[in-house]
C-alpha cells in the first residue's frame, strides 16, 4: 500500500512520516481527535497517517467533508472491514459491517421506514403529536419524580444512571413495545455496557490496525466480545417472543414490522436484492444499539453544562416560563418558540462534540479529492470535532456560548450557524435517528428544566474532560437539584 501509483494530474497524499511497525500510532495519543486536528493544521483537510502498517485517510474542514460525503457520497459510503466491527452483531450489523452496496442500501431504507412509522408519524389517538412524543413526556415526568425522590433520600444523585434507563425505555418501546423499571437488572445489565463498547469501537483502536494485537490476550477485547454477546442475547429473546405472537393484522412495533417485511418478502421497489430474513429482522439491533447511548450521552453533557453555567440554566428557565408557563408541559410544537433553548442544545452538541469522529468510512473505488489521489478501500476518519472547533468557522471556539446560534435580536436561531455543527455525519451514511435524537434531547431537557433547577454540590469540582471513545463521556458526577415550584399532579 506504501507504493501506490499516483495517476497523472493528481497529488500524493501528505502526512507525517510513519515509523516501522507502529506507523504514526504514538502521535495519536490518548485524544486522537485533538492530535489529528493539530495535524490538519500542518497537512491540510486531506492527509494520510499510518496506524500500524495500514494507511488511514483523515478528513477535516466543513467544505471538504461536504465534497467527500455529499458530492462524492457513493465513493466514500463504505465501511472498513475492521476486527472490532466484525464482532458487532455477529458481523451482521447494518451500521458496522462492510456491506455498502445494494444490501446495505435496502437495509438502510427499511430502517428509515420503520423509524418513520414508529417514531415520527402522527399518533392515532392524539391529533397534535407523534407516537413517541407521549412516551418521551411520560418518561421525562417519571425521571423528575425519581430525581426528587433521590434528593429526599440522599440529597444528591448520578443523573447518568437514571437518564440511561429512561432513554433506553423510549427506544425499547419503539423496537419491542416494552418498558422497564429503573431497577430492572436485565435492562441495567445491557445499558451499562456502553462505556466499554465505546472504548473498543472508537476510531483508531490499535487492535483494528495491528493484527498481532488481535491474538494477544486483552481484557478490553474480552469485555467487548462479551458486550456484543449480551446485546445479541437480549435482542434475540425479543425476536423469539415476537415471532411467537406475531399477528400481521396487528403490527405492534418495529420488530413486528420487520418480521412482516421478511414474511412478505416485500422487496423494496427501488432495488432488486433479496435480503435474508435474518438481515431484515436484525435491523432492530442496529436501531436499539444506536438509540440510547448517544441520546443519554447528549443529555448527560447537557446537565453538566447547565450545572457549570447557572446563568445559562436560568436563561432557559426564563424562556420556558415566558413561553410555556407552569400550567402545562413542553411539547415538540413549542420548539420554534424556544430559540434560546434550541441554541443551548446546538452549543452542547458543538462544544462537547461527543462523537468526535463519525463511524469510520472507507472508499468504494479509487477516487480524487481536492486534487489528491485516494485509493479504493482506504479507511477514512471523518473529524467532526475539528469542524466544530475550527477557528475559521467559529469565533472563540472553546467558549461555551449559546448566543452564537441566535440572530442578532435574539428571537430566532440562525440557520447558517446551525448547519455548520457536525454531529450526525453527512450524506449517505448520515445518522438515521437524527430526528428522534433531537426530539428526545429537546423534550427530556425542557420537561426537566421547567420543573427542576440543577446544581453542583458545594465543594465538588466539575471534571468535564472527555474520555475518548466512539461517544465521549465525562466522568460520572453527582449533582443535586430542587423543584422550581410544587409538582403538578398530572394524573
Ligand atoms: C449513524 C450520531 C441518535 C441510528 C450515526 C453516525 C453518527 C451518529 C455520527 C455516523 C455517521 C457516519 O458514519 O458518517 C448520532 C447522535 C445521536 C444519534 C449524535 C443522538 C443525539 C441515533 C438514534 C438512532 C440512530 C436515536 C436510532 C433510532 C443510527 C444508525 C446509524 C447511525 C442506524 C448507521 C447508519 C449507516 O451506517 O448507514 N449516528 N446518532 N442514531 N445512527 Fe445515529
Amino acid at each position: 500500500s506504501q507504493r501506490v501509483k499516483i495517476p497523472p494530474g493528481t497529488k500524493k497524499l501528505p502526512g507525517p512520516m510513519p515509523y516501522p511497525v507502529i506507523g504514526n500510532l504514538l502521535s495519536l495519543s490518548k485524544n486522537p481527535h485533538l492530535s489529528l486536528t493539530r495535524m490538519s493544521e500542518t497537512y491540510g483537510d486531506v492527509f494520510q497517517i499510518q496506524i500500524g502498517t495500514k494507511p488511514v485517510l483523515v478528513l477535516s474542514g466543513l467544505e471538504t467533508l461536504k465534497q467527500a460525503l455529499i458530492r462524492q457520497g457513493d465513493e466514500f459510503a463504505g465501511r472498513p472491514d475492521l476486527f472490532t466491527f466484525r464482532m458487532v452483531g455477529d458481523g451482521q450489523s447494518m451500521t458496522f459491517s462492510s456491506d455498502s452496496g445494494e444490501v446495505w442500501r435496502a437495509r438502510r431504507r427499511l430502517a428509515q421506514n420503520a423509524l418513520k412509522t414508529f417514531a415520527t408519524s402522527p399518533s392515532p389517538t392524539s391529533s397534535s403529536s407523534c407516537l413517541v412524543e407521549e412516551n418521551i413526556i411520560t418518561e421525562a415526568e417519571y425521571l423528575v419524580k425519581k430525581f426528587m425522590q433521590l434528593i429526599d433520600e440522599k440529597g444528591e444523585f448520578d443523573p447518568y444512571r437514571y437518564v440511561v434507563v429512561s432513554v433506553a425505555n423510549i427506544i425499547c418501546g419503539m423496537c419491542f413495545g416494552k418498558r422497564y423499571n429503573h431497577d430492572d437488572e436485565e435492562l441495567l445489565n445491557v445499558v451499562n455496557l456502553t462505556d466499554e463498547f465505546g472504548a473498543a469501537a472508537a476510531s483508531g483502536n490499535p487492535a483494528d490496525f495491528i493484527p498481532i494485537l488481535q491474538y494477544l490476550p486483552s481484557s478490553s477485547m474480552k469485555a467487548f466480545k462479551e458486550i456484543n454477546r449480551k446485546f445479541i442475547d437480549f435482542m434475540q429473546k425479543f425476536a423469539t417472543e415476537h415471532y411467537k405472537t406475531f399477528d400481521k393484522n396487528h403490527i405492534r412495533d418495529i420488530t413486528d414490522s420487520l418480521i412482516q417485511h421478511s414474511q412478505e418478502k416485500r422487496v423494496d421497489e427501488n432495488s432488486n436484492v433479496q435480503l435474508s430474513n435474518q438481515k431484515i429482522v436484525n435491523i432492530v439491533n442496529d436501531l436499539f444499539g444506536a438509540g440510547f447511548d448517544t441520546i443519554t450521552t447528549a443529555l448527560s453533557w447537557s446537565l453538566m453544562y447547565l450545572v457549570a453555567h447557572p446563568n445559562i440554566q436560568e436563561k432557559i428557565q426564563d424562556e420556558l416560563d415566558r413561553v410555556i408557563g407552569k400550567e402545562r408541559r413542553p411539547r415538540l410544537s413549542d420548539r420554534a418558540q424556544l430559540p434560546y433553548t434550541e441554541a443551548f442544545i446546538f452549543e452542547m452538541f458543538r462544544h462537547s462534540s461527543f462523537m468526535p469522529f463519525t463511524i469510520p468510512h472507507c472508499t468504494t473505488k479509487d477516487t480524487v479529492l481536492n486534487g489528491y489521489f485516494i485509493p479504493k478501500g482506504i479507511c477514512v476518519l471523518v473529524n467532526q470535532w475539528q469542524v466544530n472547533h475550527d477557528p475559521n468557522l467559529w469565533k472563540d471556539p472553546s467558549k461555551f456560548y449559546p448566543e452564537r446560534f441566535l440572530n442578532t435580536d435574539g428571537t430566532m436561531v440562525n440557520k447558517t450557524e446551525m448547519e455548520k455543527v457536525m454531529v450526525f455525519g453527512l450524506g449517505k451514511r448520515r445518522c438515521v435517528g437524527e430526528a428522534i435524537g433531537r426530539m428526545e434531547v429537546f423534550l427530556f431537557l425542557t420537561t426537566m428544566l421547567q420543573q427542576m433547577q440543577f446544581f453542583k454540590q458545594d465543594g465538588e469540582k466539575l471534571d468535564m474532560s472527555p474520555q475518548y471513545g466512539l461517544t465521549m463521556k465525562h466522568k460520572r458526577c453527582h449533582v443535586t437539584a430542587k423543584l422550581r415550584f410544587p409538582l403538578l399532579t398530572t394524573d
